[in-house]
C-alpha cells in the first residue's frame, strides 16, 4: 500500500472548519446568514456562555425536505451555486457549501426544519462529525439548528477562545453586522435567556437599523450618503465628526449586502474625514457599495470577509466622494466654508444677502434643479430691492473670468463681485452643464462621440415596459451620442457605454429623457444638464475662479441651450441708493 491516502470525510471536515469556524461568533455568521440566505424575514439567536455552551438559529425560511437536509450535511454540498459561471453571480452569503457539515464535525449539532406548509418535518442530529440520525419532528416553519458544546472534540481549539465576554462581542458583531446588510430581516440575539439585542425588519427605513446598531446617541449626528455611478452605488450612512469613537469598530463597509474589511475601502473613508477628526478618534461610518456582481471576486477568504474588485480605485474613489460630499454638504460645516474664503463682504452686500436668502428660502424651486424659471421667478418679486436683473443673454467675452469670487450663498450659487462694481450671483451648476455641453457637442461634430470607449462597468436599468421601449428604439440615436444601450432581457436594459462626462451621474435620471429628446442636440442637452446638476457648489477660491474663467471660452457658444449663468446681477449703486 502507497505511503499516499485519501483522508477519511470527518477529517476533511475538521480541517475545514479550522478555516471556516474559528470561534463561537463564525457559528452564529455562517448559520444566520443561511438562513438569510434561506429568505428569513425573523431571525432569533440563542447563545449560553457566550456560543461556547450552545448556539441555537431559528429562522422562518424556506426549510428543507428531508433529502436536501441529508445533504445539506454533505461537504461542497450547496444549492446556491450551479457552475463556474454562478461565481461571478453571487448575490447570496453562501456558496461553498462547507459551513454545515464543518460546524457538526466539531460540536454536537441537531438540524430541525420543515417546508412551508408541511405536517411535519425532520431532525438529523449529529455528534463531532460521522452519519446524521433522522428522526421525524413537528413541523416548525423554517429551520431551527443548535451547536452545542463547540469544540468538544477539538481541545487545542477551545484553548484559543478567549474570555467569554470577547465571544460574546465577536457574536453580537456577526450579527449586527449581518442586520446592517439586511435591514430587510428582523433580528433577536438572546444571551442566557435575555434578549441582548434586536431590531425588527425595517426595510422601509434602513437609518432605523443603523440606529439600532450604532445607539441612539448618535442618531443626532447621522448623515446621509449616496453616490451613484455607472454600474455602482454607495450609500450609507455616516457621522459627522464631532461623533467619533476611540477606535475603527464603528467603521464598516459591505459590498453587495456582504460585510467585507477591505483596506483600500477604509483608508479611503478615512481620508474623506482627514482634517475633520481629532487625533487618535476614528469616524462612524456604514458604508454599502453595490456594484456588478462581475466586477468584484467574493472567492478569496474562506470566512468570505474579502473581496477583490476588479477595479479598486474607482470603488475607492466613489466611496471617498460620498463620504466628502455629505461631509462637506454637513450644516455643521457652513460656518466654516465662508469662513476663509470670504473676504470682506461689505455691508450693503450682507444686507441684500440676507434679503435674498429670506427670499430663498419661502421659494421651494429654490433647491430643485433645472428650475430656472421658478427660481427667477421667486426672485423678481417687487419686495426684493430695487435692482433690475440683467441677464447673460449675451456676456461679453472675457465677462466670467473678471468675476471676483467671494463666497458661496446657500450652500447653492455662488457670490462673485463685477469690475463694474456689481454683486452676481453665479449658478455653478449652470457653469458645470455649459462647459459640459461644449465638450460634449465640440466631440460630436468631429465624430469622436460615439466612438469612445466602452466603460469597465455596465450599469443596469429597469424601465417600465414604455420606457423601455422608447430607450431601446431609440439605441442609434443615443449611440450617435455616445451612449451604447442593450436589451438585458427581463424588463431591463444594459448601459455599455457612456460619455465620461456621464459616468458619475445616475443613468435613470436621464437616460429615457434622452432617449425622447427631438435630436442630437437636445440629447445632449439633457445629458449636460443632468451632469452639471452635479457640480461641485464648496469650492476654494482658486476652484471657483478657475471654473469662471473656463466658462468665458465656451460661453458665447452655449448660452442658448443651457440653464442661466447669472442669477442675479445686483449693482452696487442700487444697493445703496
Ligand atoms: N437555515 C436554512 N434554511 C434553509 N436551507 C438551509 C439553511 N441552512 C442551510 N441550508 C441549505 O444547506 C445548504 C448548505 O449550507 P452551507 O453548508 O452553509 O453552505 P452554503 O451556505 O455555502 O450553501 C445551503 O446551500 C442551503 O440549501
Ligand atoms: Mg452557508
Amino acid at each position: 500500500m502507497g505511503r499516499v491516502r485519501r483522508l477519511p470525510a470527518d477529517l476533511i471536515n475538521q480541517i475545514a472548519a479550522g478555516e471556516v469556524v474559528e470561534r463561537p461568533a463564525s457559528v452564529v455568521k455562517e448559520l444566520a446568514e443561511n438562513s438569510v440566505d434561506a429568505g428569513a424575514t425573523r431571525v432569533t439567536v440563542r447563545l449560553t456562555r457566550s456560543g461556547c455552551g450552545g448556539i441555537t438559529i431559528i429562522d422562518d425560511g424556506h426549510g428543507m425536505s428531508r433529502e436536501d437536509a441529508l445533504t445539506s450535511l454533505e461537504r461542497h454540498a450547496t444549492s446556491k451555486l450551479l457552475d463556474s459561471d454562478g461565481l461571478f453571480h453571487i448575490m447570496t452569503k453562501g456558496f461553498r457549501g462547507e459551513a454545515l457539515p464543518a460546524i457538526a464535525s466539531v460540536s454536537r449539532f441537531t438540524l430541525v426544519t420543515s417546508e412551508p406548509g408541511a405536517t411535519s418535518g425532520t431532525r438529523l442530529s449529529i455528534e463531532g462529525g460521522g452519519a446524521p440520525v433522522v428522526e421525524d419532528a413537528p413541523a416548525v416553519g423554517g429551520t431551527r439548528i443548535d451547536v452545542d458544546d463547540l469544540f468538544f472534540n477539538v481541545p487545542a481549539r477551545r484553548k484559543f477562545l478567549k474570555r467569554e465576554a470577547t465571544e460574546l462581542l465577536h457574536c453580537e458583531d456577526a450579527i449586527t453586522r449581518l442586520a446592517l446588510a439586511h435591514p430587510e430581516v428582523g433580528f433577536s440575539l438572546e444571551h442566557e435567556g435575555k434578549e441582548i439585542w434586536a431590531s425588527p425588519p425595517s426595510g422601509a427605513e434602513p437609518m432605523q437599523r443603523a440606529i439600532a446598531v450604532l445607539g441612539k446617541e448618535a442618531a443626532p449626528h447621522l448623515l446621509t450618503i449616496e453616490e451613484r455611478r455607472l454600474g455602482l452605488t454607495v450609500t450609507g450612512f455616516i457621522a459627522a465628526p464631532e461623533f467619533t469613537l476611540s477606535n475603527a469598530r464603528g467603521l464598516m463597509t459591505f459590498v453587495n449586502h456582504r460585510y467585507v474589511r477591505d483596506r483600500g475601502l477604509t483608508s479611503a473613508i478615512q481620508r474623506a474625514y482627514q482634517d475633520s477628526l481629532p487625533p487618535g478618534r476614528q469616524p462612524v461610518a456604514l458604508v454599502f457599495i453595490e456594484l456588478d456582481p462581475r466586477a468584484v471576486d467574493v472567492n478569496v477568504h474562506p470566512q468570505k470577509l474579502e473581496v477583490r474588485f476588479a477595479d479598486p480605485r474607482s470603488v475607492q474613489e466613489a466611496v471617498g466622494a460620498a463620504v466628502s460630499v455629505a461631509l462637506k454638504a454637513a450644516p455643521w460645516r457652513q460656518g466654516g466654508e465662508r469662513g476663509p474664503e470670504t473676504p470682506q463682504v461689505q455691508a450693503q452686500y450682507a444686507q441684500a444677502i440676507e434679503r435674498f436668502l429670506a427670499r430663498a428660502q419661502g421659494a421651494p424651486a429654490f433647491l430643485e434643479p433645472a428650475t430656472g424659471l421658478a427660481l427667477d421667478q421667486s426672485l423678481s418679486r417687487p419686495s426684493f430691492g430695487t435692482a433690475r436683473p440683467t441677464l447673460d443673454t449675451a456676456p461679453s467675452r472675457g465677462y466670467f473670468g473678471a468675476l471676483r469670487f467671494l463666497s458661496v450663498l446657500a450652500r447653492r450659487f455662488w457670490l462673485t463681485e463685477s469690475p463694474a462694481g456689481s454683486l452676481v450671483i453665479v449658478d455653478p451648476r449652470a457653469i458645470d452643464e455649459r462647459v459640459i455641453w461644449s465638450a460634449l457637442a465640440t466631440r460630436f461634430q468631429k465624430g469622436t462621440l460615439a466612438s469612445a470607449e466602452r466603460s469597465l462597468f455596465s450599469a443596469r436599468l429597469e424601465l417600465p415596459p414604455t420606457e423601455r421601449d422608447r430607450v431601446l428604439g431609440a439605441a442609434p440615436a443615443l449611440l450617435e451620442v455616445g451612449v451604447e444601450v442593450e436589451d438585458f432581457g427581463k424588463g431591463s436594459v444594459s448601459l455599455l457605454r457612456v460619455p465620461a462626462e456621464l459616468e458619475h451621474v445616475d443613468p435613470s435620471s436621464w437616460l429615457v429623457e434622452a432617449a425622447a429628446a427631438a435630436d442630437a442636440s437636445a440629447r445632449i442637452g439633457v445629458m449636460a444638464r443632468r451632469a452639471g446638476l452635479r457640480a461641485d457648489v464648496l469650492v476654494t477660491h482658486d476652484q471657483a475662479q478657475a471654473r469662471l474663467a473656463a466658462l468665458d471660452d465656451v460661453a458665447a457658444q452655449v448660452h442658448a441651450h443651457a440653464t442661466r449663468v447669472v442669477v442675479r446681477d445686483l449693482p452696487l449703486l442700487d444697493l445703496e441708493g
